[in-house]
C-alpha cells in the first residue's frame, strides 16, 4: 500500500436519468438543500453534512448567516473539505470533541429508500457523518430524485470504512455476507478518509435483501469503524425533481 490519496472515486450507477427538463442535477440538489435549511432556527447547533447536495446547504445557512435572517447558529462540520467551506462563508464551528446534542443534522444521501433507510458514504465522511446524525435530534437527508431506491444496494456499493491493517479481513468477511467488496482507489493508491482509514466499497448483486441485519454482522466488527448503513435515522427527506421538492417523513413505527 503505497502513496495513498484522497477523493471520492465511486460512482452510482445509473445517475444519469434525474433531469429530463431544463434543470441541473446541481440546481435539483439547491433546491432540496433550500427545503431543508427552512428548518435551520436561529441559536440552533446544525450538523453540517458532506457531498455535493449538502454543500448547498451549508453554503444557504452562510448566507442566511450574513444576510441576518439566521443568528447565532453554530455548526458541526462532518469533514475536512465541510469545515474548510463552513469556516470560508463565516459559519462558526463547534469543536469536534464538546459536541453532544445538534438540534438537527443536514445530510445527502447516495441511496434511499421507502422505510427512510440510506446508504450513505460515496464521498467517504461515513463516520462522522454518523457521528453527527445520531446526535441531531432532527435528521434531514438532502437528495435529487436518481438516489431513491425500492431495495437498498441495486445502485450504489455499500461502503464500509476499516483500519488499514485489516482491509483484506474485513474484505474476506464481506464476502460471507454474500458481499463484493472493492479498495476505494486501488491497493496502490487506496483512498484515505479523514480518519486515516480506507474504505471497501461493497456490491450486493440484487440489492442488500436483510440490511438489519447486514448492519448489525458490521457493526459487530472491531475493525469496521463505520459503515454506510444508515437504518431508522433519517426523520425527514426532501427529494428534487424535475417536477419541484416533495418530502418525505419517517413512517410511523409499529407497535
Ligand atoms: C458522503 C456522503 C454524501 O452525503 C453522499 O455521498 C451524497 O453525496 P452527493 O450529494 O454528492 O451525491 O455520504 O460521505
Amino acid at each position: 500500500m503505497c502513496s495513498p490519496r484522497r477523493g471520492p472515486d465511486v460512482k452510482v450507477r445509473g445517475h444519469a436519468a434525474a433531469v429530463r427538463a431544463s434543470l441541473s442535477i446541481d440546481e435539483l440538489k439547491r433546491r432540496a438543500a433550500e427545503g431543508a435549511v427552512a428548518f435551520v432556527k436561529s441559536g440552533q447547533r446544525v450538523g453540517l453534512g458532506t457531498g455535493s447536495t449538502a454543500k448547498h446547504a451549508v453554503a444557504a445557512i452562510a448566507e442566511r448567516l450574513r444576510s441576518g435572517r439566521l443568528s447565532d447558529v453554530t455548526g458541526c462540520p462532518t469533514s475536512t473539505a465541510t469545515e474548510e467551506q463552513a469556516r470560508a462563508g463565516g459559519i462558526p464551528l463547534l469543536p469536534w470533541n464538546g459536541t453532544d446534542k445538534l438540534d438537527v443534522a443536514i445530510d445527502g444521501a447516495d441511496e434511499v429508500d421507502p422505510s427512510l433507510w440510506l446508504i450513505k458514504g460515496l464521498g467517504g465522511a461515513l463516520l462522522r457523518e454518523k457521528s453527527v446524525a445520531v446526535r441531531a435530534q432532527t435528521f434531514i437527508v438532502v437528495v435529487d430524485e436518481s438516489k431513491i431506491v425500492t431495495k437498498l444496494g441495486t445502485k450504489a456499493p455499500l461502503p464500509v470504512e476499516v483500519t488499514r491493517t485489516s482491509w483484506r479481513a474485513e474484505a474476506r468477511f464481506l464476502e460471507t455476507l454474500g458481499g463484493k467488496p472493492a479498495l476505494r482507489g486501488g491497493e496502490e493508491r487506496p483512498f484515505l478518509t479523514d480518519n486515516g482509514n480506507v474504505i471497501l466499497d461493497v456490491r450486493f448483486v440484487g440489492g442488500i435483501d436483510d440490511p438489519r441485519a447486514v448492519a448489525l454482522a458490521l457493526d459487530a466488527r472491531a475493525h469496521v469503524q463505520a459503515h454506510g448503513l444508515f437504518l431508522e435515522m433519517a426523520d425527514v427527506v426532501f427529494v428534487a425533481s424535475a417536477r419541484g421538492v416533495r418530502r418525505m417523513d419517517k413512517p410511523e413505527q409499529q407497535p
